[in-house]
């Protein structure tokens, strides 16, 4: 016998244990949408914002997070300028580009394209080939998480932004404490928020989608029909822990539905205030002697990156 959703007498094509609900699709868009609203109310996410750069890789996440921020930008009073980075990864790239500028042309969005190739010589192809040569000991997916925060930034402040929004979504932010805690490091616990505030020459940075699981952005967005690349990124496969840790994460949620979201509000609002006061709220940034981006020490990580790329590409 088919399941009637909580809300009308359609079918149910869900179950959301954590919130005791079966929906049809049109309350579970509707879910999603105030969910969404009620996240950014509380958590007070854009107060005093009228710019804000959204992230768009053309993944599900991203592609969600801009149509959802795009329905409240006039309640919350802030304009949507969309930002795409081009890594230069083969096929996978290419793709998420036509992705992510379908949507923006849907919801009539300004938007950038920043080609890593084009603008700094190098992608992330070229990363993943030569990275040993180059003496580039962190792994792709990490040196790839710090080109990306950094075109970001910058372009962000260089246009005047209030803030970035990402699509990190529930699970990232499950993965993000749990791997951080696992390997003793409380600089980047202390880093793991819901909104950031803007500091020296960082723009603030938020995650709207912090408590909305990986499953219902899917959802979101194919109930939606929205254009997203389904594919993912060819290197994320060499990601083996962070896979065992989702399926791991998603085994205890359907033993105790809700673990996902209680584990990440409980550090979010309770564990976080205190790591942030004690380890960053000190910390002293200065510029980059070679790009002026903010950094701890003489030179920044993107800029290292980026000198060491240089030397084997021009070989
Ligand atoms: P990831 O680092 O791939 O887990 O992505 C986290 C978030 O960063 C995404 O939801 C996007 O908001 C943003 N992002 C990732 N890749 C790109 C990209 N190529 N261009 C713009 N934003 C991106
Ligand atoms: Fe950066 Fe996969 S998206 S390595
Ligand atoms: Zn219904
Ligand atoms: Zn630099």
């Amino acid at each position: 016998m088919s399941v009637k959703c909580s809300f009308c007498s359609n079918k149910a094509i869900t179950k959301l244990r954590y919130a005791k609900l079966s929906l049809c699709s049109k309350h579970f868009v509707e879910y999603v949408e105030k969910r969404f609203s009620k996240i950014i109310s509380k958590n007070k996410l854009f107060k005093n914002m009228d710019k804000v750069v959204v992230a768009v890789s053309g993944g599900k996440d991203s592609v969600t997070l801009l149509h959802l921020l795009h329905k409240v930008s006039k309640e919350f009073n802030f304009e949507i300028i969309g930002l795409t980075i081009d890594l230069g990864i083969r096929k996978y790239s290419v793709e998420s580009v036509e992705k992510a500028l379908k949507n923006y042309e849907m919801l009539n969005i300004k938007y950038k394209v920043i080609e890593l190739k084009n603008k700094y010589g190098f992608s992330i192809d070229d990363i993943a080939k030569y990275r040993r040569k180059a003496g580039i000991k962190k792994p792709i997916c990490s040196i790839c998480g710090t080109i990306k925060r950094y075109i970001m930034n910058k372009y962000a402040l260089e246009i005047g932004a209030n803030a970035i929004a990402t699509g990190h979504n529930l699970d990232d932010m499950v993965y993000y404490i749990f791997s951080s805690l696992y390997s003793g490091r409380v600089d980047n616990l202390a880093k793991i928020s819901i909104y950031s505030p803007s500091e020296f020459k960082f723009v603030a940075k938020v995650k709207p989608l912090a408590y909305i699981s990986e499953k219902e952005t899917l959802l979101y967005a194919m109930l939606r029909k929205l254009p997203f690349n389904y594919n993912v990124c060819p290197y994320a496969r060499l990601r083996t822990f962070h896979e065992y840790i989702r399926k791991t994460s998603n085994v205890l949620e359907e033993n105790v539905p809700g673990l996902k979201i209680t584990f990440a509000r409980m550090f979010l609002e309770k564990i976080n205030p205190i790591l942030y006061s004690h380890y960053l709220s000190e910390k002293k940034f200065k510029e980059c002697k070679i790009c002026g981006m903010p950094t701890t020490g003489k030179i920044c990580s993107f800029c290292k990156i980026k000198s060491a790329m240089e030397k084997v590409l021009k070989k």
